[in-house]
């Protein structure tokens, strides 16, 4: 019997709707034979975030399209797969469910085993996927939801180094943008934006920088640019794009300056382990910005580090992850019965209590 696993993933804890087909033989590189993933931003777009119950019916409908479509592109059927994984936790309740349900059904009606997945162990576990590296590695989860420092030792041991206290810092940006009156999401709009900027301009807080260890706090600098905003509209009557784009990247180099240095301090814990071949890695969103890139590569460099950025299809939210980190755990013995609970709340590392933020996108782990 080949060793080759083939599985279908399904993804809706937020706001994307995600089935993929991954494939994997031992000593060969992992195959994500299909992805797809349908986004739900238009339907979001006039309240300013994402509206859970919103969300959770447009999975119920979109799920078993998306099912179909991959298995459609992977050339296969439900029959040809090993097992179905599926985002059990962490995330919006209703999307979760909606997930859990259309799995459950398709383990059911096709006799496949089921595997409930981590969804931030999906996120953890992508170079793996993409890169085949091995363990202990440290992954930096920067989104709109999630922002944390992990120390992958396992597929299951997982050391959270710290995270957010608040915001995450794609939310930061976000509301960045939503301030400097620019477009959603706010991320690519102000790194635009700031290209044209000074980011000596304005000497924004680095907060906590001040305190050891990993943990971050970006809610301040919003307060920060709103008084910095305000000061300026009183001034000029108005906002000046000129004094925009210096706000925007004034405000960029405060979060590259606080990802970098709390980055320098996860690494100097890891590099403690002695890792054969020293990783960081990035997933989220939020790793598109060139600037916090380019500042998170050269504090790797100087670690004597590798930094590992995966194709942002990879980094942002997906099913291929969750496919990968379902065959990963199937392999390893994993199977869950139709008891599988949805869970809106799941920190990966169970030493540690969770931190409980009030995101944008719902709870962080
Ligand atoms: O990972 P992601 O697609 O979704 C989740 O949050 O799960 O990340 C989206 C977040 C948004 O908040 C967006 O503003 C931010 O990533 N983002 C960026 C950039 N591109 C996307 N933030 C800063 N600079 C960017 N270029
Ligand atoms: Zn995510």
């Amino acid at each position: 019997m080949s060793d080759s696993l083939t599985i279908l993933g399904l993804e809706s804890s937020c706001d994307d709707t995600a089935a993929a087909v991954v494939r994997h033989a031992p000593g060969h590189p992992a195959e994500i034979l299909a992805s797809v993933v349908v986004g739900q931003t238009e339907l979001h777009e006039t309240f300013g975030g994402v509206v859970p119950e919103i969300a959770a019916r447009a999975h119920t409908e979109k799920l078993d399209l998306a099912v179909e479509e991959a298995l459609d592109r992977a050339g296969l059927s439900l029959a040809q797969v090993d097992a179905i994984a599926v985002t059990s936790g962490p995330g919006l309740i209703g999307g979760v469910l909606a997930g859990v349900m259309c799995a459950k059904g398709l383990s059911a009606g096709s006799g496949k085993p089921l595997v409930g997945v981590n969804h931030l162990a999906g996120h953890a576990l992508t170079p793996r996927l993409t890169d085949g590296i091995a363990f202990p590695y440290l992954m930096l989860l920067v989104s709109g939801g999630h922002c944390q420092f992990l120390l992958v030792e396992g597929l299951d041991e997982f050391t959270r180094l710290g995270g957010t206290i608040d915001d995450a810092p794609g939310e930061a940006f976000d509301k960045a943008a939503k301030l400097m009156g620019l477009p959603q999401p706010g991320g690519p709009a102000v790194e635009e934006a700031a290209h044209r900027g000074d980011p000596a301009r304005f000497a924004f807080p680095r907060p906590l920088l001040d305190r050891p260890g990993c943990d971050m706090s970006f809610s301040g600098l919003k307060t920060a640019l709103l008084r910095a905003r305000d000061e300026r509209v009183a001034a000029e009557g108005g906002l000046r794009m000129g004094d925009r784009d210096d706000l925007c990247a004034s405000f960029q180099a405060a979060v590259a300056d606080v990802l970098a240095e709390k980055s320098r301090r996860a690494l100097k814990t890891y590099m403690e382990l002695s890792p054969p071949s020293p990783v960081i890695a990035v997933a989220g969103g939020v790793a598109a910005n060139m600037t916090i890139r380019a500042a998170l590569e050269s504090v790797a460099a100087a670690a004597g580090a590798e930094f590992l950025a995966p194709p942002l299809s990879l980094c942002t939210d997906n099913a291929a992850m969750i496919a990968w980190a379902g065959l990963e755990a199937f392999r390893a013995g994993q199977r869950d019965g139709m008891d599988l609970s949805a869970r809106p709340r799941w920190p990966l590392d169970r030493k540690s209590p969770a931190l409980l933020g009030s995101g944008k996108k719902g709870a962080k782990a």
